[in-house]
């Protein structure tokens, strides 16, 4: 049993395989967190606690002649609020009286076999894993709100979840402003924070900072996880490197607003608290009525590389629920670098044409292919096809791609509507607008409201529809701008703080809904690039498009910034034109299809303007994703070139599960002169196997990861190589 609870001590510990986390009920009722980190077995890590009086931080009543008792001092499994603990809170609340405090006492706890569920909400579920629950519930006795903690230890995976449910056990309604998902306090230590920040086409960008006193707030209030900060962070160890050293990953499972502070304290304490972002948050819990707050993915490793690892395994087996979550990917073209909303059934029969000859599996017809679309002023909302670009409609041109040996695919934007559509038209109220306010338009469109049930009903009539009637093995969900005015006309004035949330609950049901209905399409997320790139999302679409931007040279930074957290399975990644639409950069086409294999590998061009030299080597790039995705998607992923070295070289590696094969890839994107040759030392090779270096030698796996790798001197613009390294003996 991976959950031991000692009565003697009140300790309850958790244990993975070389993990362990330890909490203590202490003897006035309250939830101390002790310990998380490497595997300790029975050791009590209550002695590392000294309390003594810290001045200026008060006592809870009943401990008023032990000064040295504190809860603004004290390491906690989810905080009280109001009630001396200054620092930031886990959750915040007010009661019918106008009271705004509350103290959580330890009330029960049960531990149960296999996985709790989180309802309404994705979910890390368990994949024959052996799996076991936590559930410690608290109580607050005078406002009557009980707190339920969940903790699901994933053994094998070294990964624990959390999530906590709030429940009013009282008679009367409270009104909850804050109820994050987790409080984890790193009470000893110093400690580096890796967050992963960005914007729209440069999604995901890794910045390494230590903490210093006060509070970091990693947020989103754009209704989207976005661009701009990833619900995802890494604290650890200033001395930590790839290979090693401590350090804790902490992700969110959730597609909405979020929220991660980072509070340093005045003892030195570190003190994360992760949920969904509580600005403009309100959320009316009535007598008996629970609030379940999203999941959180936690682990900690030793070094970057294992940490991610982790997170690369439990995504793909146990976050990512499709029939496509372990199997082959078909690689695919997309019209959209090629044509824009210029698009014609000529032209996409052409284009098509040309992919399927150099084996192209599936054709994905993306935005400006229904009525009223000729640019992106108009037509979201009504998702018919457009008879003037395919005149013999969407199932002809179905057809005829079919015809030629490829799966289709098409865009969709399901969430939002412009004025400019019958939809809009009809039903103005289904778009969020805030009462008497004109609304901010991004890319001239509104959201719909989601959180509206006939919303959601007739999003899912219409997708349905679409997929009922027409061949589509593949859906590109679009999600093109934030939510602002957030207001649902079909909600109460005292609920408009529960609305982005219930947006957040109604899409993901629509999609749960969606993929058990249509279990064989595979759904590629997407807004505006990778502004929804998270653990939420991947619950229902196992690969998400990375960014707007596809400069191989840009895509090196955001796909290395994204691996930390996501499997490379689950990065959509194309090879596009060149001079690039994004940044008018010039890269040769080895360099663009190397950095498009770290990912779900397609193509996003015309392929009709190139030349029969370029569409040999595009072939021989398909052939050749295809026969090393099994490695790349299953295979262990090693970042070989740092933060550092990023300004001028990238390296990466993969290895296949049996340690038998391993792609090793570098991108220069700084040649220098005279400099000396790029150097990496390999990683996970079987030491005593032999192995053959792209054919040129031979040589055993420890000499490559102890003595390494020279790469030949490699100039030009952004030059780039594969090397093939293949178990002989
Ligand atoms: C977004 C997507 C693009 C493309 C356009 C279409 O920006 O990220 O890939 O689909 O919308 O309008």
């Amino acid at each position: 049993m991976s959950i031991r609870y000692q009565e003697k001590t009140g300790q309850l510990i958790l244990e993975t395989a070389s993990t362990s986390y330890q909490m203590n009920i202490d003897g006035m009722g309250y939830l101390k967190h002790q310990y998380y980190g490497k595997k300790l077995g029975q050791n009590d890590m209550s002695y590392l606690f000294r309390t003594y009086d810290h001045g200026f931080s008060g006592n809870p009543y009943d401990m008023r002649n032990n000064r040295d008792y504190s809860l603004d001092s004290m390491a906690q499994e989810y905080t009280s609020f109001g009630v001396g603990d200054f620092r930031v809170n886990s959750i915040a609340a007010s009661c019918s009286n106008g009271s705004r405090c509350a103290e959580f006492r330890y009330e029960t706890h049960e531990i149960l076999d296999g996985k709790y569920a989180v309802p309404g909400l994705p979910y890390v579920y368990d994949d024959n894993d052996t799996v076991h629950t936590l559930i410690v519930s608290l109580i607050d006795t005078v406002a009557n709100i009980r707190v339920k903690l969940y903790y699901g230890v994933f053994e094998e995976k070294d990964v624990i979840t959390r999530t906590a449910e709030i429940i009013n056990a009282g008679s009367e309604t409270v009104w909850l402003r804050k109820a994050s998902s987790m409080c984890l306090e790193l009470p000893f230590g110093k400690w580096d924070m890796i967050h992963f920040h960005g914007r729209h086409c440069m999604e995901r960008q890794p910045e390494r900072v230590p903490l210093f006193h006060g509070v970091h707030t990693l947020m989103s209030g754009r209704g989207m996880s976005s661009h701009q900060h990833n619900p995802f962070v890494i604290l650890c160890d200033p001395e930590t490197t790839e290979a090693h050293g401590s350090c804790y990953g902490m992700m969110l499972m959730y597609s909405g607003n979020h929220k991660t502070e980072i509070e340093l304290d005045q003892f030195d304490s570190t003190r994360v608290v992760m949920g969904i972002n509580d600005d403009r948050f309100r959320w009316e819990l009535g007598p008996g009525m629970s609030f379940q707050t999203p999941e959180v993915i936690l682990s900690t490793a030793n070094g970057l590389t294992e940490l991610s690892h982790r997170f690369h395994r439990i995504i793909r087996h146990n976050v990512v629920r499709s029939e496509y979550k372990l199997s082959h990917r078909p690689v695919l073209i997309n019209n959209w670098e090629a044509t824009y909303f210029d698009l014609n059934e000529e032209k996409i029969v052409a284009l098509a044409q040309k992919a399927a000859d150099i084996g192209v599996e599936l054709f994905v017809l993306d935005d400006g292919w229904f009525k009223n679309r000729t640019d992106d002023n108009a037509g979201l909302g009504d998702w018919i096809p457009d008879t003037e670009k395919l005149p013999n409609g969407l199932d002809g041109l179905i057809a005829k791609i079919n015809g030629m040996g490829l799966k289709f695919g098409l865009w969709v934007e399901p969430e939002m509507v412009n004025e400019d559509s019958d939809l809009y038209r009809a039903h103005p109220d289904w778009a969020m607008t805030a009462p008497n306010r004109a609304p901010m338009m991004a890319r001239n469109q509104l959201v719909l409201d989601l959180s509206r049930e006939d919303v959601h009903e007739y999003i899912f009539n219409t997708l349905s529809a679409l997929l009922t009637k027409y061949n589509i093995t593949y859906i590109k969900w679009d999600f093109n701008r934030p939510l602002a005015d957030v207001y649902s006309h079909a909600a109460r004035p005292p609920r408009q703080g529960e609305v982005t949330h219930r947006y957040y609950l109604s899409l993901y049901r629509l999609y749960d809904r969606l993929t058990k209905a249509f279990p064989h399409v595979l759904f590629e997320g997407c807004a505006g690039g990778g502004g929804r790139f998270d653990a939420g999302m991947l619950q229902y679409s196992p690969q998400i498009w990375c960014s707007d931007n596809t400069d191989a040279i840009s895509r090196l930074t955001i796909q290395y910034g994204t691996s930390f957290g996501y499997p490379i399975s689950t990065i959509g990644s194309h090879v596009s034109a060149i001079p690039n639409h994004q940044t008018g950069r010039l890269t040769p086409l080895n360099t663009r299809g190397t950095v498009a294999m770290m990912g779900a590998f397609g193509y996003e061009l015309d392929l009709t303007k190139l030349s029969d030299e370029e569409l040999d080597e595009m072939r021989a790039q398909i052939k050749r994703f295809k026969e090393l995705e099994p490695m790349i998607h299953d295979g262990l992923y090693y970042r070989l070139s740092s933060m550092k070295e990023s300004g001028y070289y990238f390296a990466w590696q993969f290895v296949s599960p049996d340690l038998s094969r391993s792609l090793l890839s570098i991108v220069v994107t700084n040649p220098l002169a005279n400099a000396a040759p790029v150097h990496v030392t390999l990683k996970g090779l079987d030491p005593d196997a032999v192995y053959s270096v792209n054919g040129e030698f031979e040589c055993l796996g420890a000499a490559l990861m102890h003595g390494g790798y020279t790469f030949p001197r490699l100039t030009g613009d952004y030059p780039s190589m594969q090397l093939d390294i293949v178990k002989v003996k």
